[in-house]
């Protein structure tokens, strides 16, 4: 097995390897002078079962084509199986088409990464979990709800809590971990007039007194969340944390999440944490190395990957 990694997040990179107990693949993947993407495998793979390890994260365009590349670069050099290992799969929200005239963005990228040379493909929380039959090549999409069950569990007092989707489209996931954790299920019914804004309309469920646990795949611009944190706190809630994959957290995000009343924000590190969100006080990193670590030894030595969630 040989892990290669583009410069999407260095640092989950190394941490795989080191759960892995192995180093990354020696790989020059820089910039020409016109900033196109230059790569080169410096290391043989012929042969090899070959994991590129790149999450198409800000900036994803360049992200996505250091992934194409370095499948291309892999396949080119006849590795005997190349796996993309994204532990955040950009391009996501795009997954269908809700009005006339727009793309199925999500489809496309699967096929770029399949025409590029995959044989399979590893990532978390996708945004939607149909999205795995965008790929005509095994897909396997892990979960950080155990994870995050965990944490809740070593953390709160579980007959107090209130486990909240921030929209309808998450149900399934919060239900997850309401289940895990032995909590009730309470849902924001949030409407959103423009992509990129959201308005909150409704809390479904009795959040009074309860210390309320929002569960999301995604934040990005924070509104979502901050909103659905108001209306749960005027609803009487006690105080309100949130558990959320993929930290984007673009523009004014760690502010807006820092200036909240939200006690605690825990994102994952599938995306690389930057210096703002390392010192802001209420957000948390829990890393989902040692996860995409097991998936990838698992999917080495063709052991069950879905076992990993019973
Ligand atoms: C929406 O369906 C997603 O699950 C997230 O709730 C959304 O992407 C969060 O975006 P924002 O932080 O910009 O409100």
């Amino acid at each position: 097995m040989k892990l290669f990694a583009g410069n999407s997040n260095e640092a989950l990179s190394l941490d795989i390897a080191n759960y892995l107990n192995t180093g990354l693949g020696r790989c020059d993947v820089r910039r020409f002078a016109d900033q196109e993407i230059f790569v080169e495998l410096k290391e043989n793979v012929r042969g090899e079962d070959v994991f590129i390890i790149q999450s198409t994260s800000y900036p994803a365009n360049d992200n996505l084509m250091e992934l194409l590349i370095l499948i291309d670069a892999a396949r080119r050099a006849s590795a005997r199986r190349i796996t993309a290992v994204l532990p955040y799969f950009g391009y996501a929200r795009q997954d269908r088409k809700p009005g006339p005239r727009t793309p199925i963005s999500a489809k496309l990228v699967a096929n770029l990464i399949v025409e590029a040379g995959a044989d399979r493909v590893l990532t978390l929380d996708l945004h939607a979990t149909q999205i795995q039959g965008f790929f005509d090549i095994p897909t396997d999409n892990l979960f950080a709800i155990p994870e995050m069950s965990k944490d809740v569990g070593a953390r709160y007092d579980t007959e107090n809590l209130m486990v909240v989707s921030p929209d309808v489209g998450g149900v399934v996931r919060a239900r997850a971990l309401a289940n895990r954790v032995t909590a009730p299920l309470a849902i924001v019914d949030k409407r959103r007039d423009k992509p990129g804004e959201s308005k909150v309309m409704n809390v479904i469920g009795e959040v009074t007194d309860r210390d309320c646990i929002l569960v999301d795949d995604i934040i990005d611009s924070g509104g979502t969340l901050c909103n659905a944190a108001e209306a749960l706190l005027d609803q009487g809630a006690t105080s309100v944390a949130a558990y959320i994959t993929h930290g984007v957290l673009s523009g004014e995000a760690v502010n807006r999440i820092s200036n909240s009343k939200l006690t605690e924000l825990v994102i994952t590190d599938s995306i690389e944490i930057t210096a703002s969100v390392q010192q802001t006080k209420n957000i948390r990193v829990l890393s989902i190395a040692a996860l995409i670590g097991e998936a990838i030894r698992r999917t080495s030595l063709e052991e069950s990957v879905s076992s990993l969630f019973d």
